[in-house]
């Protein structure tokens, strides 16, 4: 794997603007190919990319196989971590090859080829990576989807994915209990319209799961039945996964991602943003079920021959506040990956770090910070307690790595509260209102002007017309990230928060609509609204506002009670939804639009900007006198 000299970025920055086609062109030689592309990209009439259209190769063959025909099998590909079970297990590159060519041959056996769609719901387990990674061998499309979501989450991606089979366990682990997935699956095929034929089950001895005999397979039994296959040659085009993420409405957007302008970026990122490369050891300490679990847990590092970490814990809890550090010491990594908030739950429970003290942290080189911005007072805490780098970088499911970071090379200094400058490709605007750029140090809409570059979303899964209106709509000639923020006079970046409709809990994305669906099909409720409020902790939280339709005969309390077990039973408990309030009538504008804003203001204890079209203006002082009256209803 190619490694550059100092003060390579710059040129590499400059190249890309400059001359896009042939520094990706020249970018592609990082990977070894089927067909070396010749042509950098196609674009269509909008200015959307498809990166390298005539190159052929397959993600799966380039994580394991071409590591070990160059000698490399018996290096370590993944270390299982799992405090919550006590398990820790190495894999080599040829053992995982091993494992995932079986399990594509049981794939193939049940009927899945190229473009066939297989839903993943997975705890942090190795079998999480060797299904996607068999997936990825077949030219099928996994979809994972997050294991802390409820089953009608879980039926709402199965619908609009079609997997023909899902791959998944029979529970997961929270630091204090065991999660049946039983009840989740039952519930989510039972809800599907579409459900797949096919389910295969990773039986866990905390909690095995009863198969339906036809339909079930043991995943032990099905991986050993499986005769191993090759990894198919693919379009670099042809899509490696679908990933749903939130955005404005109820339903989620299917993010697609191609095979082979991902591996360029996801190399390139591993060079010149984490700087870890053949042989050396990567942690992301994220979910495989979001994206950083996807770039960075799982293709990213087996791409350049790396050691990915896969832990099954917590920050805290697993079992203490040095979980974090007694990993990085006992694995030597080089490079760590996770959430702000992780570092602030870490923190409470140990002020000053001192737990790190226990543990030789010699080789730990750079921390790397993303999934919500991270406050500077946690950033500085960090970079006083642990004398690394520590860089906080913005990306979002969407580009699949990061639009920003500090570039790995010397040189580079942090400055607090910023994300870092952007990376080569990313031509980054801050635009008005009407769409024009403004200057340094003004916040405005983050947009980034089109063409994107390699491992970008091409599309929304099935729906194209969404894709236009969620993201090109806004800004012709752009695409729209949904942050707002700005560039100081250096081109650094601060990326300051959403200015949609998406929420960000404890690191992760969820849609405010996403969250009121919950709420709005509780038979009390006859109108809500769900907005975000900031949280020391979380970095934000979910909070409520309910209508009740006319002749509930139910106390308060007991509507918010209901609706706090019910988000719980309908998105999932990780979106921590624990505040709401019973109000007579909701701020809207004359035209009936909510004013989310105005609830926001209001729960911040800051003086609400009401604007003029305001349906009654008396309502905000209504809804003030509910949250003086200090009860949850
Ligand atoms: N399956 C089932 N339940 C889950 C779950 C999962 N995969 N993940 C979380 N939950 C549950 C928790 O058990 C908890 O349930 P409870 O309300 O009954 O106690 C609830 O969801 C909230 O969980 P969580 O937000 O994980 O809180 P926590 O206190 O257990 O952990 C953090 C706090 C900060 C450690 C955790 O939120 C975290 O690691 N966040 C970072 C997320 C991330 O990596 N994002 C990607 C960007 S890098
Ligand atoms: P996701 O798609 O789940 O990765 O979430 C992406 C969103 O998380 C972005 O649109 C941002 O709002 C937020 N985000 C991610 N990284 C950062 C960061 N470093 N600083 C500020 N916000 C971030």
């Amino acid at each position: 794997m190619q490694r550059f000299e100092t003060q390579e970025f710059p040129q590499a920055y400059a190249a890309a603007q400059e001359t896009p086609e042939a520094f990706w062109l020249e970018e592609a030689k990082r990977l070894s190919w089927h067909r070396a592309p010749t042509l950098a990209r196609s674009l269509s009439p909008e200015g959307i990319a498809a990166w390298f259209p005539d190159g052929r190769l397959n993600t799966s063959w380039l994580c394991l196989d071409a590591h070990v025909a160059a000698g490399h099998g018996d290096r370590t590909a993944l270390i299982y971590d799992s405090p919550v079970t006590g398990q820790k297990a190495h894999f080599s590159f040829a053992n995982l090859t091993e494992r995932v060519a079986r399990t594509a041959g049981s794939l193939r056996a049940l009927g899945v080829g190229v473009g066939d769609r297989v839903v993943i719901y997975m705890p942090m387990i190795p079998e999480a990576l060797i299904a996607m990674l068999a997936c990825a061998r077949l030219g099928a499309i996994h979809s994972v989807v997050f294991g802390g979501f409820a089953g009608r989450e879980l039926a709402v991606r199965i619908d609009d994915a079609q997997p023909k089979v899902l791959l998944t366990a029979s529970c997961g682990l929270e630091a204090d209990r065991v999660i049946p997935y039983e009840p989740l699956v039952r519930e989510a095929l039972a809800l599907a319209s579409t459900p797949p034929a096919h389910c295969v089950v990773v039986q866990r001895p905390q909690a095995p799961m009863a198969l339906t005999p036809g339909r079930d397979h043991p995943w032990d039994a099905f991986e050993a039945a499986g005769a191993p296959v090759d990894a198919v040659p693919l379009k670099a085009t042809d899509p490696l996964y679908i990933l749903y993420t939130s955005g404005t409405t109820g339903k989620p957007k299917g993010v697609v991602r191609d095979h082979g302008g991902h591996a360029v970026a996801l190399a390139a990122s591993m060079a010149r943003v984490y700087d870890t490369g053949p042989g050396e050891v990567f942690w992301a300490a994220s979910d495989v079920g979001w994206v950083v679990g996807h770039s960075y847990i799982c293709y990213a590092p087996l791409l350049v021959g790396a050691t990915t970490v896969l832990y099954e814990g917590k920050p805290v809890r697993t079992p203490d506040a040095g979980a974090f550090w007694r990993v990085i010491a006992e694995h030597g990594v080089k490079t760590f990956f996770a959430a702000p908030t992780a570092f602030r739950a870490l923190r409470k429970e140990d002020p000053d770090a001192t737990l790190r003290l226990k543990y030789d942290l010699s080789g730990f080189k750079r921390l790397m910070l993303a999934g919500e911005r991270c406050d500077p007072p946690t950033l500085e805490w960090l970079q006083d307690r642990l004398q690394i780098p520590v860089v906080d970088h913005w990306w979002q499911t969407e580009t699949g790595s990061p639009i920003c970071a500090l570039p790995a090379e010397a040189g580079w200094a942090p400055k607090v509260g910023s994300s870092g400058v952007p990376m080569p490709g990313y031509r980054l605007e801050v635009l008005n209102e009407a769409g024009d750029p403004v200057g340094p140090g003004k916040s405005g809409q983050l947009a980034l002007a089109l063409p994107l570059p390699p491992g970008t979303l091409p599309t929304v899964w099935g729906d194209q017309k969404r894709f236009r209106e969620a993201y090109l709509a806004r800004f012709p000639g752009y695409y729209d990230t949904g942050d707002g923020g700005y560039k100081d006079e250096d081109g650094y970046v601060f990326v300051m928060g959403r200015t949609d409709d998406v929420i960000n809990v404890a690191g992760h994305r969820l849609a405010t609509g996403e969250l009121e669906e919950a709420l709005a099909g509780h038979d009390a409720v006859a109108e809500c609204a769900v907005v975000g409020t900031s949280d020391p902790d979380r970095g934000e939280v979910p909070v409520g506002f309910v209508v009740l339709k006319d002749g509930v005969n139910l106390t308060a309390d007991a509507v918010v009670e209901a609706l706090i077990a019910r988000m719980r039973q309908e998105v999932g408990a990780f979106a921590f939804f624990r505040r709401g309030y019973v109000v007579a009538r909701l701020p809207k504008t004359r035209s009936g639009k909510i004013l989310r804003s105005v609830l926001r203001d209001l729960l911040e204890g800051r003086p609400p900007v009401v604007p003029s079209t305001i349906d009654d203006v008396k309502i905000v002082d209504e809804i003030a006198d509910v949250l003086a009256s200090g009860k949850t209803a």
